[in-house]
């Protein structure tokens, strides 16, 4: 796999700087040891809503969260499972709806001033320079001038950005740009830093070499932060970094489904038989959801007449991406280990969620244990030709809410015809408008394939397709 070479090439200090009494060739201080700090930051029992045109959308619940001094915690599940809001809750920017937050057990009443903030889309002043940008987190702070410059430099010198103080962001690249993120949140010193997926819009490549420069940082005691709360929805990414996982659930909303302890030395060994062991617990745990279902003795249709638009978010997988999964896992006779196969084909084993879930809403696959069981009508549709698997797809499809919700507005339109503007504002009132694009992504993929309906993405309008109601 090219990703393991270029690991090995990735150079071990920071990236060549110098001139820094903190650089790579000093002494390394006493790495941060989990567990045993100091409680920075406790939430109990806390829950969160939004507010929402049909009442209140309940989001978390029943939170208790302690992070120590010492620590990286990761807050780890799939999209819309409130990883993002459990975040801004413990960093003050938003209430909570009961229970409290508190910061070195003070409750919280405001924006938390223990910690810092770095985000997915860099967020950066594009007016500023990089020095400029680095010192708004103090500026902030009422911290005067001079002790802003010093402060922003030293922070600029221990990220790798020195020789780019005086670049405006649209200069950088995105890993550049990041690590502006990252100065500008760790030169207030914070005691935790809080990261929402901080390498979520980089390319691998670069993720992987900023990854691995922040925990050098990290393990080397130089890194000006006692605790790190990282947001993520990559397994792998929470097993490399985390001492422990916190994983949460989103059924029917946000509770904390386990929390996962990483006992693995630094730096950590992807290859090593207990971090493959570690990614495979933490998988079950994040699909294990098929199991309790089965488990609570529910049948399928009943599941399946309770299912709603807001509950059953549509995974962004394409058609093709879940036959070409549906057909692997037939090909090893209707059964397989989903980590094996992902390191079969050199993909992250969360890098199939999508297509897993996708399998899963459409009755095609169920998980179990380890393994992806593919159901009798995902056998047919794994082993029909392309004609014979659309009518299998349609049918299929058609019970899946945000589909059903198209096709049916549109059988009651006489004009076939209805804006997508109509499903993107029913569908804002329980998703943030990236998640309501990508859902609308999927539901136009599947409806197209299944000839249920057609999108004029000029129009912006779904029509029917002329022989949807022959199809189911
Ligand atoms: N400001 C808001 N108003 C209403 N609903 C919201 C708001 N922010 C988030 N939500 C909803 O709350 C739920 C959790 O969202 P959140 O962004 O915390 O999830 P997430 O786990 O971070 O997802 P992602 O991986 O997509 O970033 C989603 O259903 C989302 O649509
Ligand atoms: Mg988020």
């Amino acid at each position: 796999m090219a990703l393991k070479a270029l690991r090995k090439l990735r150079p071990t200090g920071l990236t060549g700087t110098t001139g820094t009494p903190t650089g790579p060739a000093a002494p390394a201080a006493t790495p941060p040891r989990a567990a045993d700090g100091d409680v920075l930051l406790e939430t109990v029992g806390l829950t969160k809503s939004y507010a929402g045109a049909d009442g209140e959308l309940p989001v978390l619940a029943g939170i208790d969260l302690k992070v120590r001094a010492g620590e990286i915690v990761a807050l780890l599940g799939k999209s819309g499972s409130g990883k993002s809001t459990l975040l801004r809750c413990l960093a003050g920017l938003i209430p909570t709806s009961s229970g409290t937050v508190s910061y070195r057990g003070e409750p919280l009443t405001g924006a938390n001033p223990g910690t810092a903030m770095v985000f997915q889309t860099f967020a950066l002043l594009p007016w500023l320079t990089v020095q400029q940008n680095v010192e708004l987190g103090l500026e902030a702070r009422g911290v005067p001038a001079e002790e802003r410059a010093r402060a922003a430099v030293q922070a600029i010198d221990l990220i790798g950005l020195d020789g780019f103080e005086s670049a405006y962001p649209k200069e950088l690249s995105g890993g550049m740009r990041q690590r502006v993120g990252f100065a500008r949140a760790l030169v207030v010193e914070p005691d935790v830093l809080m990261m929402d997926e901080p390498f979520s819009a980089l390319d691998v490549l670069t993720a992987e070499n900023l990854r691995g420069e922040l925990m050098e940082l990290w393990e080397s005691g130089q890194f000006p932060t006692r605790a790190v709360v990282l947001v993520t929805h990559n397994i792998e990414e929470a097993v490399l970094m985390a001492d422990r996982i916190v994983v949460l659930g989103s059924r029917p909303y946000g509770t904390i489904r386990e929390t996962v302890e990483v006992d693995l030395d630094r730096p950590r060994d992807r290859d090593a038989p207990a971090f493959q062991d570690l990614i495979d617990r933490v998988y079950r745990i994040m699909t294990g959801r098929q199991k309790e279902a089965r488990l609570s003795g529910r049948t399928e249709p009943a599941d399946q007449d309770k299912r709603t638009v807001a509950g059953t978010p549509l995974p962004a997988a394409t058609v093709d991406g879940l036959s070409g999964l549906a057909e692997m896992v037939a090909h090893r006779g209707g059964r397989c280990d989903l980590a094996d196969l992902a390191d079969e084909l050199g993909l992250d084993v969360d890098d199939m969620l999508p297509q897993v879930d996708a399998l899963d809403l459409l009755g095609f696959a169920r998980v179990s244990g380890d393994d992806l069981v593919l159901t009798e009508a995902g056998s047919a549709f794994a082993g029909a030709d392309v004609q014979t698997s659309k009518p299998l797809f349609a049918r299929a499809a058609t019970e899946v809410p945000l589909v059903k919700l198209i096709t049916n507005s549109l059988r009651q339109r006489p004009d076939a015809a209805v804006r997508a503007g109509f499903f993107r504002d029913l569908l804002a009132h329980h998703f943030t408008s990236e998640q309501v694009e990508r859902q609308l992504e999927t539901a136009t993929d599947w409806g197209r394939y299944a000839e249920l309906y057609t999108y004029d993405a000029d129009r912006q309008e779904y029509r029917l397709d002329e022989g949807a109601s022959a199809k189911i």
